[in-house]
């Protein structure tokens, strides 16, 4: 089927209290192995294309796999930027058939992100398409960030309301604890404080960093009101894996796609385990 968009998967997860995956694909047997995944599960899935994805492999060919793989699939597909970082990117993204786009004003000042957020929810809404916006920061591990530092960066509630009623948001990604890129699951999220947000915010939360998360903090913060977990890291790490393993596995092997196809395969067990941890099995 034809690409969806995210708005109304978002609305139905939050009234349904459950979340969409939005999985990270950095090429061709990763963005099979999501859509797979999806199908199997018979979820709705969204596939995410981050700027570096854009710069490694083109923003045509990142997305016209995204539509190819949805075009074939028999689930909702999403094709979805994330962490665009500035006015431009999101444009050539919306011209380019996303369905989906983020704008990440974190690092700058309130009242940068709001301007730039609104005239992104401006262009995008006159074509039919929703718009993510984050406000508070998901640093990177890279930050080596303490726990005082990580509390600072968090979203404030009230903030939150300020920020969603100026800049039209559909969907707004929070920070409350979660580590972009971590390899082990020991983040601690503040459950109080997605409460809080939710009491304030009636749009669906999304939660980045959700490779560091543990299964627990997963489940107990869609409860709480997040509809859409980004999940890159895993993937990432598992593709990889699988790749290696065979390589170890068959030293003499030169034929690409006897390592590439364990990596997809490792890529595609991550997803419907995700998929059923998040609880949009069977949605579809
Ligand atoms: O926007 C993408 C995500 O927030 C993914 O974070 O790499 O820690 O899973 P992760
Ligand atoms: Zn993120």
């Amino acid at each position: 089927m034809p690409l969806v968009t995210s708005k109304r998967l978002l609305q139905r997860a939050l009234e349904e209290h459950f979340a969409i995956g939005a999985f990270n694909a950095n090429n061709m047997e990763m963005v099979q192995a999501i859509v797979e995944a999806a199908e199997e599960e018979r979820s709705p899935v969204i596939l995410q294309v981050s700027q570096g994805a854009i710069k490694y492999a083109g923003l045509e060919y990142a997305a016209e796999m995204v539509k190819i793989a949805a075009r074939l699939a028999q689930v909702p597909v999403v094709l979805h930027l994330d962490h665009g970082t500035d006015f431009n990117q999101n444009v050539l993204c919306l011209r380019a058939g996303f369905t989906s786009l983020m704008y990440d004003g974190s690092s700058k000042p309130f009242e940068e992100n709001v301007a730039v957020s609104r005239k992104i929810v401006e262009i995008a809404h006159a074509c039919g398409i929703p718009v993510e916006a984050e406000l508070g920061k998901v640093a990177g591990t890279e930050d080596h960030i303490t726990v005082s530092q990580l509390d600072a960066l968090m979203t404030d509630p009230d903030e939150a309301k300020t920020f969603v009623e100026l800049t039209g948001c559909d969907s707004l990604a929070v920070a409350v604890g979660s580590v972009h890129r971590m390899l082990t699951r020991e983040a601690r999220l503040d459950f109080e404080r997605i409460s809080r947000i939710r009491q304030r915010v009636e749009l669906p939360l999304v939660l980045h960093g959700a490779s560091g998360v543990p299964d627990e903090g997963v489940r107990e913060a869609v409860a709480r009101g997040i509809c859409k977990i980004n999940i890159a890291t895993e993937l990432n790490k598992a593709f990889t894996r699988g790749c290696a393993q065979a390589m170890q596995a068959m030293p003499d092997e030169v034929d690409p796609r006897k390592f590439l196809g364990k990596g997809k395969q490792a890529v595609k067990e991550a997803v419907r385990e995700k998929i059923r941890l998040f609880g949009s099995a069977g949605k579809a």
